[in-house]
């Protein structure tokens, strides 16, 4: 039996050379971030840290939006590195279905995943896209679909749907300040865990903070 820290590292670093350069998002760094945040909410659930550290560490293994929309890629490619390394079918089994029922679908959407495990990596996931770093994530995204970054005179929308929510990157009248109203300050309530529910908390006034000096200073005011 291989110990799992040594196990976790193995997979650690070969996820790192597979996401080395994806310029997405989904680089190595948000896997890395997700991890330690996982972690941090996984001691203090009482969760099964060998399940959520290695489903963290392969939940965007192969985002879909990069292979055509299918699916089916990330978690089988996620199974065969697990199975490589000599994890038990249980615990692929257990790792693939919160892959397959966090990765694909974006941040803002209602889905709760079946087990502890899973709802802590769906936690951590969406920590990453709120507080400082999903502010940076935010910019940084709009900068990729040409949005301006603030237009006072382009209202936020309510989307209907995910769907038509994902639909609408990229085309005209979006901009990066809506996103927080859109998606990012609705993230807080999505929270599965307690603990993520208070990590989110304070990343929630951050932001808060955030835009509220952001408006000041638009409008000229120290
Ligand atoms: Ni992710």
């Amino acid at each position: 039996m291989i110990r799992n820290d040594i196990l976790i590292s193995k997979i650690s670093d070969e996820v790192k050379n597979r996401l080395s350069g994806e310029g997405s998002g989904h680089d190595w760094w948000h896997i890395y971030r997700v991890w330690k945040m996982a972690k941090y909410i996984g001691k203090r659930e009482n969760a099964d840290m060998l399940i959520v550290e290695l489903a963290t560490l392969l939940h965007d293994i192969a985002d879909w939006k990069f292979h055509g929309g299918d699916e089916t890629v990330g978690p089988r490619l996620a199974a065969e590195i697990l199975a490589q390394n000599g994890i038990s079918p249980d615990s692929i089994a257990s790792i693939v279905k919160i892959i397959e029922e966090v990765s694909f679908k974006g941040a803002g959407i209602k889905t709760e995943p079946s087990t502890l495990e899973g709802k802590i990596v769906q936690d951590a996931d969406r920590l990453d896209a709120i507080g400082a770093i999903g502010i940076a994530r935010a910019f940084a995204t709009g900068a990729k679909f040409d949005e301006v970054f603030h237009d006072p005179s382009i209202p936020a929308q309510i989307y209907a749907s995910p769907a038509e929510y994902i639909a609408s990157k990229g085309k005209k009248g979006r901009t990066v300040v809506n996103h927080f109203y859109e998606k990012l300050l609705l993230l807080r309530d999505l929270m599965n865990t307690q603990t993520g529910k208070k990590v989110a908390e304070e990343r929630h006034r951050f932001m808060e903070e955030y835009l509220n000096r952001f408006f000041e200073e638009w409008e000229g005011q120290s």
